[in-house]
């Protein structure tokens, strides 16, 4: 496991943008695994203007770790929305090669069966960016949940409906399920990085790189995989 320590939440993303950046350049058909939140934002804006100083994207596949159950595609709050939002539309993607769980499927069962299906049929992620969860969940995966699990429907941990409430008017607005690629989905990528920045993320990052290798800390299960990068500013990286 790598981990590259930085000053702060602007170097991390120039860090993490640059690996993306290298990736697309070196193989332009690249199966791309990303991640939503508040840790990407910067990376994606960077990848914008990459875009626009002649980075191509019309040759890449994409897949989002994770999309909230009972959100269209058009509710402001979904991952799909985040992703238009925030990088599709600033980039040359082909939007037919963006794939995000449909979190408003009639059969929730069938739709994780087929996003299984179509990273498989992909070829696999060559480079899967995660976030991490204050409660070191990568995904949706929340503490607990078994290693081998591919894409499934989960419950939200009321940790994480109270994180990400600050995206939402009320906590009583959070989905209390989604989608997420499962533990076993995100290991099999061949490349993984994985960033975090602010104190809140200190103790979850301990866990994960110092810590033993258990489904209570679902980040500590990236010390199996054998190309994993942790760019972390100092702040995250304080307990280390
Ligand atoms: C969210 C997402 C994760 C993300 C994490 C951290 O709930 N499902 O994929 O990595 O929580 O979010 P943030 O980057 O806003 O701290």
């Amino acid at each position: 496991m790598n981990v590259v320590v930085v000053n702060n939440f602007d170097r991390m993303s120039e860090e993490v943008a640059k690996i993306m950046q290298t990736q697309i350049s070196r193989k332009p058909e690249s199966v791309l695994g990303l991640a939503t939140g508040s840790s990407p934002l910067c990376v994606y804006r960077l990848l914008g203007e990459y875009h626009e100083r002649g980075l191509d994207f019309s040759q890449l596949t994409t897949f989002n770790l994770d999309e909230y159950v009972g959100l269209a595609p058009d509710h402001p709050q979904s991952y799909r929305y985040y992703m238009e939002e925030n990088l599709f539309s600033k980039v040359n993607v082909n939007k037919a090669k963006t794939f995000v769980p449909n979190g408003v499927a009639e059969d929730l069962e069938e739709e994780c069966r087929r996003y299984e299906d179509l990273i498989k049929q992909a070829g696999g992620i060559d480079l899967q960016i995660l976030g991490i969860g204050t409660n070191a969940h990568i995904g949706f995966n929340e503490p607990g949940t078994e290693f081998g699990t591919i894409t499934q429907v989960v419950d939200l941990a009321p940790s994480t409906i109270a994180d990400n409430s600050r995206f939402f008017d009320s906590p009583e607005e959070v989905p209390t399920q989604a989608i997420s690629m499962g533990i076993k989905s995100i290991m099999k990528a061949k490349n993984i990085v994985l960033m975090a920045n602010g104190g809140s993320k200190a103790d979850a990052i301990a866990a994960a790189v110092k810590g033993p290798v258990t489904t209570k800390v679902p980040a500590s299960v990236l010390q199996l995989h054998p190309s994993v990068t942790f760019v972390v500013d100092q702040a995250a990286a304080s307990k280390l």
